[in-house]
């Protein structure tokens, strides 16, 4: 092969070489010496591998042997090409023949082509390359600046990580601490409540707790004691005759500044309460309780969502109405206090991390401490609201005096590790059938570190619990009822699923004025 041909079949790796492949014109850097007569683009043979015309160097004797099929003798330059002074007759390696028939030169045509790619591939490559490489690099220092640095937009400065929610302002106007987990407390915020028992409803005025008599109860006041509630969804009431009442009576007056308690001296004159349902909730297709964890269905479990940090499943949760999740404290560690990066998933069997909800407020216990977590509850509000269908619906709030049976069946449901200090979640939603636990006798293993606001469920046993992941997730109850209320929230257990070693539960009974308090002011 010529050292043009040679040129011509090895892939260039720089512009400038393929500026003068195309142009030959212009010689590579070469030992040979330029012809002195332009080629026309017809003739782009390099100079390389061109014999040289008088002007040029004499080829040595290997050039001058033509190949046997090649004619001996002076060559006849190709029509295309200019005779002149500077051509030289005779033999030439590399100079393709004429195409006899068409009159065009194949080889002539494939160095045309491989220089168009060249022409145009090269450089649409290089800047394809480069755009790639930009944007490998701009997503490499975004991940390197979202784990260590937090922007502040106004002040147009980089923070550590470690600044943005530590409680002290370090950009102007606030800004690193105002998207931050907050500690709250609203439980005076409410005066409404409902019983366990029909969902009588009580208000507190005067210094006690009043059922409200049906005369003249409306939509417009069942409204506004939903609205004390926490929820704005179409209310429905009823009036009920209940003989084991004996008062405190009130009636509702709507004034400028919401509900007015009137007290009733006696009995309702019309001889019945009111009954009141704020939200439909608590209903599901699944009436069977399996022993054992078990694949389960979100169907069956509508109200459970999965709480995601940067991408990562963290916790379980449970909907309370729209815009409203319930959690665990314990869920927002130190660390993970920054609002914009937590997402709620919802409607999934499956932990799906491109369809979670934003979300634009984090409430904990005031009193939450990590230790010993007597108020492990949290509460998320969502930025938009959910949708509710088959696989997306709230669960029912347990009214202020439920008092469960002993053992009461009861089902908790998850994505959290399947064996302890396993390193993985389950990836499709799990369902465990466990029984409450008397407090007392969860006391005698954990040390009396059960306190009132938790409770005790699982198995003596051992094999059916909850474990790392689940936190936050619904406990819930149906007893005999097709509607499904929540009692517990995972929060903590002396590993997973041991002998005696049953999983505690924050009592959402006795969290109700906090979580409605919230629900109320978040409206
Ligand atoms: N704290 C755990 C979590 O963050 C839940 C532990 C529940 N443990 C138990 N044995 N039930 O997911």
């Amino acid at each position: 092969m010529s050292r043009g041909e040679g040129d011509i079949a090895s892939p260039l790796n720089s512009t400038g070489a393929n500026e003068r492949a195309s142009n030959p014109a212009q010689p590579a850097v070469s030992s040979q010496p330029v012809p002195a007569t332009p080629r026309t683009n017809a003739q782009p043979s390099r100079p390389n591998s061109a014999p040289s015309g008088p002007t040029g160097v004499t080829p040595g004797p290997a050039r001058t042997t033509a190949p046997a099929t090649r004619p001996s003798g002076p060559a006849q330059p190709p029509a295309s090409r200019p005779a002149g002074p500077t051509r030289t007759p005779g033999p030439v390696r590399g100079t393709p023949r004429p195409n006899t028939r068409t009159g065009a030169n194949p080889l002539v045509y494939k160095i045309r082509r491989v220089s168009a790619l060249r022409r145009y591939c090269v450089p649409v490559t290089t800047v394809v390359l480069i755009l790639a490489s930009l944007a490998v690099i701009g997503i490499l220092i975004k991940v390197v600046l979202d784990n260590y640095y937090f922007f502040c937009t106004k002040s147009f400065k980089f923070i550590p990580l470690d600044k943005w929610c530590d409680g002290t302002q370090d950009c102007s106007g606030n800004e690193d601490e105002l998207r931050c987990v907050q500690r709250v407390d609203y439980s005076n915020n409410s005066i409404a409540r409902l019983s366990e028992s029909g969902s009588i409803v009580q208000l507190y005025g005067y210094g006690r707790w009043n059922y409200i008599c049906s005369d003249g109860f409306d939509v417009a006041r069942a409204k506004a004691v939903c609205a004390e509630l926490g929820y704005s969804s179409n209310p429905t009431y009823s009036f009920v005759t209940r003989n084991d009442i004996i008062g405190p009576f009130s009636t509702i007056l709507l004034g400028s500044n919401g509900i007015e308690v009137i007290p009733v001296t006696g009995t309702c004159s019309s001889g019945n309460v009111v009954s009141l349902s704020c939200i439909t909730c608590g209903v599901n297709h699944d009436k069977q309780r399996i022993i054992g964890g078990q694949d389960t269905s979100i169907e069956h479990y509508p109200w459970q969502v999965s709480l995601q940090y940067m991408g990562s499943h963290i916790c379980g949760g449970s909907i309370l109405n729209r815009r409203i999740i319930l959690s665990a404290a314990h869920c927002f560690q130190m660390s993970d206090q920054q609002v914009d990066r937590w997402r709620v998933q919802c409607g999934r069997s499956t932990l799906n991390y491109l369809f979670a909800s934003e979300v634009d407020k984090i409430y904990i216990h005031t009193l939450y401490n990590l230790d010993l977590k007597p108020y492990d509850i949290a509460i998320l509000k969502l930025k938009t609201d959910l949708t509710f269908s088959d696989s997306i619906q709230p669960v029912c709030l347990p009214g202020f005096d439920i008092s469960l049976p002993d053992n009461a069946p009861l089902s908790v449901t998850g994505w959290g590790h399947t064996v302890e200090g396993g390193g993985n979640l389950a990836s499709t939603l799990q369902k465990v059938a466990i029984n409450l636990i008397s407090r007392s006798v969860c006391n005698q293993e954990y040390y009396n570190q059960v306190l009132d606001t938790m409770m005790c469920a699982g198995r003596l046993s051992g094999g059916l619990d909850t474990c790392q992941g689940d936190s936050g997730g619904p406990l819930v109850y149906s007893g005999d009822t097709a509607r499904w209320e929540q009692v517990g929230i995972v929060s903590w257990g002396d590993g997973c699923g041991r002998p005696l070693k049953v999983g505690i539960y924050t009592s959402v009974q006795a969290f109700l004025s906090w979580i409605c308090g919230i629900m109320k002011a978040e409206l």
